[in-house]
């Protein structure tokens, strides 16, 4: 009987030597396991019968039982981790040449240069350069030569974010129209892109945003070229069927000075929408885009101009014209380099 079980023991072994050395999958592999291992496998057959034995015998067998056991297991292993070597040579070595190429990964542009793009591109077919200044300006040219002198009121219009007592970070991107007529002579027509910073920062402001700054000096300029320019540019971004209206205003670097607003592209400048007020113009049936005037002869005066010209000037909020143009009613979420809002936008 003892023998008998040491036999079976051993033949075990060899069988599930030679099973493993066959098995092609790891499944195949995983079925011996359980066949010859498992609780109610082969081995725990055989030594289901050792009760039957005289205690004095029981040892030996035990300890055969548990050299083969140990052997098969480290057959088994071998066998698995061999299975996978195989898998993954095999997985690396098949090419398949009619699957379709992995395409590269394409960046978008961000919504304010897409607008940025599309406001210089209409300005400039309609004759207009593209025009820069510097981000850190002096006073004179962001404040003085605007007409706004160290003591005008104007100047809290805006708080400034100062790097030392004459240069600061540019405001608004009406400086440009100083540099550009200190460099230039009449006439010009220029489009200024831009970022401007203030000290500001809520919900709805943050300390830097962009604008865009439009000049046009020349001669017999009037304030109806102004709002037709004015009109065919707004209706070029935001439909044909958008209308325009001009409010006054006050700017100090303008005199007559107007902003824009333009009918609610949301709910077609009604004010309401099934009978609620609209909450885009909060029931206006307008929105405000930007500002503008017929260049203050005091500006004039600042650069050196004289005589006999005219012109206008005009500024807006390239945030404010991309929150509009794509539906986008937080002003945050251009900051956060999000990509799931960035890739939204194509190039
Ligand atoms: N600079 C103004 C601002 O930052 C915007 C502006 C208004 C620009 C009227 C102009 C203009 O050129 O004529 O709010």
């Amino acid at each position: 009987m003892e023998m008998d079980l040491i036999n079976s023991l051993k033949n075990l072994g060899l069988d599930f030597e030679k099973a493993v050395n066959a098995a092609a999958t790891p499944d195949a592999l995983e079925d011996l396991r359980i066949e010859y291992l498992g609780r109610k496998g082969k081995l725990a057959e055989i030594m289901s019968q050792l009760p039957k034995l005289d205690p004095s015998l029981r040892p030996a067998v035990g300890q055969k039982a548990n050299e083969i056991k140990v052997e098969c297991q480290q057959l088994f292993e071998a066998k698995k981790g061999n299975l996978a070597k195989e898998s993954e040579a095999r997985t690396l070595s098949r090419f398949d040449p009619t699957l379709p190429g992995r395409e590269p990964w394409q960046g978008s542009l961000h919504p304010v240069s897409l607008v940025i793009r599309e406001v210089c591109g209409i300005f400039g077919r309609l004759g207009f350069d593209v025009a820069s200044g510097p981000e850190v300006e002096i006073d004179r040219y962001n404040f003085e030569a605007l007409n706004m002198p160290p003591e005008h009121p104007a100047r809290d219009m805006q708080d400034s974010l100062y790097i030392t007592d004459s240069t600061l970070l540019r405001t608004h991107t009406s400086p440009v129209q100083v540099r550009t007529m200190l460099a230039r002579r009449p006439p010009i027509a220029i489009v200024a892109p831009g970022k401007v910073y203030r000290r500001d920062s809520d919900l709805t402001h943050t300390p830097m945003f962009h604008q865009i700054e439009g000049l046009m000096v020349g001669k017999d300029i009037t304030m109806a070229h102004l709002r037709g320019l004015l009109q065919a540019f707004i209706q070029n971004v935001f439909g044909r069927h958008t209308k325009i209206r001009f409010r006054p205003s006050f700017f100090p670097f303008t005199e007559p000075s107007a902003e824009v607003d333009i009918s609610c592209m949301i709910c077609g400048g009604k004010g309401e929408i099934n009978g609620a007020p609209c909450r885009v113009c909060k029931g206006t049936g307008w929105l405000e885009i930007l500002g503008c005037g017929m260049v203050d002869p005091n500006v004039y005066e600042s650069v050196g101009y004289a005589g006999d010209i005219s012109g206008f000037a005009f500024g807006m909020g390239i945030e404010r014209i991309a929150m509009l143009k794509y539906g986008i009613n937080d002003l945050r979420i251009f900051f956060q380099n999000d990509t799931r809002f960035l890739e939204q936008f194509g190039l």
